[in-house]
């Protein structure tokens, strides 16, 4: 139809991620929360951009993401879904917005689609989401479901550690997955999971698994986009390799501008405007 805007050459959605995963083509997911990384992002050509909950962290330094609130991550996935014009623009449901019923969760959700351009969403948690997952894609919603570390279940686990350790919780990270592919998820995101667990999980399931911390097999690596280019704080997981220095190069600029403002060099007459030569004559200048 003559009104509908044409995607970009190869768009991502959902058969895209299908077709990699039955060619055995390994895709990339980065997280975003604004217009000019996530425009970066998919220039780079990265096939998701992950709105993810760790805007709490990164953005926000609230220290986890337990704070975070569905207007930010709604209002993050707009700027996001203008930049995107290939990438699949994923958004992460903060934590408390799909607690409480399962209505509820559908309204959230649909929030984020409608008003957000998100086209798919993410939700923390195992065997005990997969009613609502059912009903998320019962109600047209993608779904990626994420199991392994939770980071909104850092009061309950006690801190961010490698889940799936003994044979009996690798099990049922396994039947986890198991459970969330039956009830729709399209994808699954597998954090701090033992490699072997997280090659076995992706042998085993037809829906892609997208690893942070989890090793290489899994089908798709995701990593938040401040971790890789480094401009975060503090210690680093291993699974970080610093591909970037930015905070290095930020700083830098920002100290060869200060010494220049302040030793007269900054701003130069060409980064400056004059006044046109009637004015000045005008004005006796
Ligand atoms: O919020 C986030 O960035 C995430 C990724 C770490 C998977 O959930």
């Amino acid at each position: 139809m003559a009104y509908l805007q044409p995607d970009k050459p190869g768009k991502v959605y959902l058969p895209a991620i299908r077709q990699a995963k039955e060619k055995g083509e390994k895709l990339v997911c980065l997280t975003s929360y604004d217009y000019p990384t996530a425009r970066i992002v998919d220039e780079a050509g990265v096939d998701m951009i992950l709105v993810g909950d760790s805007i709490g962290n990164v953005i926000h330094g609230y220290g986890n993401t337990i704070p975070v609130q569905l207007e930010e991550i709604e209002k993050a996935t707009i700027a996001v879904k203008r930049a995107a014009e290939r990438a699949m623009v994923i958004s992460d449901m903060p934590y408390g917005t799909f607690h409480v019923n399962e209505d509820e969760t559908v309204r959230n959700a649909l929030r984020l689609m409608k008003y957000g351009g998100a086209e798919a969403v993410k939700l923390e948690g195992g065997r005990n989401r997969v009613k609502l997952v059912r009903r998320l894609v019962d109600e047209e919603i993608p779904v990626v479901a994420h199991i392994g570390l939770t980071p909104q279940s850092v009061y309950k686990m006690g801190g961010y550690r490698v889940q799936g350790k003994t044979a009996i919780e690798a099990q049922r990270l396994i039947d986890d997955a198991k459970l969330l592919e039956e009830a729709g998820a399209f994808a699954i995101v597998l954090e701090l999971v033992p490699r072997e667990i997280a090659s076995q999980i992706t042998k085993e399931l037809k829906i892609s698994t997208i690893g942070i911390g989890a090793g290489s097999a899994c089908d798709i690596q995701v990593l938040v986009l401040h971790d890789l280019v480094g401009m975060t704080f503090g210690r680093q997981p291993r699974f970080v390799r610093p591909y970037a220095n930015v905070r290095e190069v930020m700083t830098q600029a920002i100290q060869n501008w200060t010494a220049d403002v302040k030793s007269g060099n900054y701003p130069s007459d060409e980064e400056s405007y004059g006044l046109p030569e009637e004015a000045r004559k005008a004005l006796g200048k």
